[in-house]
């Protein structure tokens, strides 16, 4: 019998138990070392443990950890001016998680089209997302993903939603009606194999979204926080949405989400609008303060975007090794997918057999998201680990 029988179903079997982690890496309750290339879902962004973070979360930790949003707490107010330095003018909504940031996303268009029709609830409220899409599992992310696997079972759905194709203006022109008050896309598809929106594609949306009064929503939770090498992966693009959702990297593994909207949007959360017990508490606001100073200090955006160049070579290369495994590499920067043409379960855990840790992802891609501190030794020994471990299979 399963020692985690107490447990709810809703994970399938994991390989081992972790214990601890040290920068890139993850160990075992016995010890065993794995270079940690899935971090957390693309969550620690400094590794683990990165003695900064620590410092900073067990000092706020002994001052104050929780306040209620009843109470003004002055460094929620720094981190929405540090993160409105990276998005733009606006206004910053704190949360937990990336699924309940891109709820307020979904309510922000709500008030949306509720003003555009004059305060009519219920007559413009659709939001258009991407088909092969992933923006979580409460209802509204549910609605917004639109795949058998998220929303079987739970259906019905939340009212509104249709979905066109990625990188298909034509198909986006097509979807936007009169009821549609948003787009709303993942700057990168993650959960679904780690498929970018091309920076043409963007900026026609982007236009295409002015024109239309539509507000234009990214979905950050992923691909944001330095993971792309850039702050937020659209910044490639030169566009700037309305709206903007993001997570994961931004506590380095202490929850905590947030959404930026642009001025004037901003002005549509008023008093009473919207609210979280949790949301940027001061020992959130502490952990994702250090992700942040760390980036900065480090420059991590930098790091990110010289050492991927090879690291992507190196990938690419397994293309030409094994092209009858290897499809194709797709992503930016830390956020890579190895589009697989079969065996991807076996790849993953002869990879974990040979102490690397990736992530699968959508239709037989394998995941790489390595913490942004990983070096360049480090990336080019997970190349030599899926080398050793496709040449095993091929
Ligand atoms: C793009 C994107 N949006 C939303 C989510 C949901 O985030 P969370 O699991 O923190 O609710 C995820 C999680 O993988 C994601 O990748």
């Amino acid at each position: 019998m399963s020692h985690y029988q107490n447990l709810a179903k809703n994970y399938g079997p994991t390989p081992f138990d972790a214990k601890r982690g040290e920068g890139v890496y993850l160990y075992d309750q016995e010890e065993r070392r794995y270079l940690d290339f899935s971090s957390g879902i693309a969550v620690n962004a400094l590794g683990h443990s990165h003695p900064t973070w620590v410092k900073a979360v067990q000092e706020q930790a002994a001052e104050l950890v929780h306040c209620s949003n009843l109470f003004g707490i002055p460094s929620q107010q720094r981190l929405a001016d540090r993160l409105v330095k990276y998005a733009g003018p606006g206004r910053i909504l704190f949360c937990n998680s990336g699924a309940e940031s891109n709820e307020a996303l979904i309510k922000l268009a709500r008030l949306h089209g509720a003003k555009r029709v004059g305060r009519k609830e219920g007559v413009c409220f659709g939001i258009v997302c991407a088909e092969n899409a992933f923006h979580g599992r409460t209802f509204g992310g549910m609605a917004a993903t639109p795949q058998e696997k998220i929303q079987g079972g739970f259906r019905p759905m939340l009212d509104g939603f249709s979905h066109a194709v990625l990188n298909d203006i034509k198909s986006f022109d097509t979807a936007i009606d009169n009821s549609t008050a948003a787009v709303f896309l993942e700057s990168i598809q993650g959960e679904g194999g780690v498929f970018p929106a091309d920076s043409g594609f963007l900026r026609e949306l982007r236009a295409l979204c002015t024109e239309r009064g539509v507000l234009l929503m990214l979905d950050e939770v992923q691909c944001g926080i330095g993971r792309t090498g850039h702050f937020f992966a659209f910044e490639k693009s030169g566009v700037l949405p309305d709206a903007i959702g993001m997570a994961k990297g931004l506590g380095g593994g202490f929850p905590i989400g947030a959404i930026w909207m642009s001025e004037p949007y901003a002005e549509l959360y008023q008093p009473g609008s919207h609210g979280t017990t949790f949301g940027g508490n001061p020992l959130a606001c502490a952990a994702a303060h250090s992700v942040l100073d760390v980036i900065e200090r480090e420059d991590l955006l930098k790091h990110v975007r010289a050492v991927s160049k090879n690291w992507h070579i190196e990938l690419n290369q397994l293309v030409n090794d094994f092209p009858e495994i290897v499809a194709e590499v797709r992503g930016q920067g830390f956020m890579v997918g190895l589009a697989l043409k079969c065996h991807l379960n076996e790849v993953v855990a002869s990879v974990r057999e040979k102490s690397l840790l990736v992530v699968p992802a959508g239709h037989q891609t394998l995941r790489l998201l390595p913490p942004l501190i990983a070096t360049s030794e480090q990336l080019s020994e997970s190349v030599q680990i899926l080398k050793a471990a496709l040449s095993e299979l091929s």
